[in-house]
């Protein structure tokens, strides 16, 4: 490939972390941020809109029992829809030069999924597989079980299957242990996000110019 096809294409950036890390208002300044640099962007999250998106969000709120190995596999069918489909499949967009910001991805079924179901099966189905793209940029918004549990109590009715202070809690460790893990082969880093939304854009805004001026 010529050195400008590369250069045209978009950029992925993936969002992970806790729920309640403020991934949605740190998401919000950046796309705002990459727009007033002249960028275009789509802005997405995990799961879908797809029919298996809906299936997973009656799982994730409790409404239907299913095993980590189906979330699994369900979270990577949606996966690969989210990047190939034809209507607004992430693919299409990085191949016309439009960057993709996206709340969660494949980090986040290494994470959650991988305490019950085997992680090594978690992690090949998703890193191995060809129709989903690995991310530019992977940033991390890090708080702790208890600013989650907090956080996820002031903001929602009701609560998800993960969003219990101990899962999250267990969930933050395979997280870490799973970006260690990735640290050499995929670019990723780590934001304290348990202080101001100001100090967290900020930071942010920072990664990705440093990470612009790299491409
Ligand atoms: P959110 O829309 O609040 O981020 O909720 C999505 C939930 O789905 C969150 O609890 C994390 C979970 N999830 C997984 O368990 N595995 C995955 O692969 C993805 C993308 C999300």
């Amino acid at each position: 490939m010529k050195k400008k096809d590369v250069m045209d294409k978009g950029k992925l950036i993936v969002f992970e972390g806790l729920d309640g890390s403020g991934k949605g208002t740190q998401i919000n300044l950046l796309v705002e941020e990459m727009k007033r640099q002249g960028r275009t962007v789509y802005q997405t999250a995990e799961p879908t809109n797809s029919v298996t998106g809906g299936i997973l969000r009656d799982a994730l709120g409790g409404f239907t029992d299913r095993n980590a190995y189906e979330m699994s596999a369900m979270f990577l069918l949606d996966r690969i829809f989210h990047n190939s489909n034809k209507i607004n499949g992430i693919k299409q967009f990085i191949d016309k030069g439009i960057d993709v910001v996206c709340d969660r991805y494949y980090y986040s079924s290494f994470a959650y999924q991988g305490i019950d179901a085997d992680l090594q099966w978690v992690m090949d189905m998703n890193l191995h597989c060809k129709e989903i793209l690995k991310p530019d940029l992977c940033i991390f918004l890090d708080i702790d079980s208890k600013s989650s549990d907090e956080r996820i109590a002031k903001n929602r009715l009701e609560r998800e299957i993960y969003e219990e202070k101990e899962m999250q809690e267990r969930i933050r460790k395979r997280f870490f242990e799973v970006l260690e893990f990735l640290k050499e082969t995929e670019n990723i880093k780590i934001v304290d996000a348990s202080r101001s939304v100001a100090e967290v854009s900020a930071d942010i805004i920072k990664i990705y110019n440093e990470f612009k001026g790299d491409c």
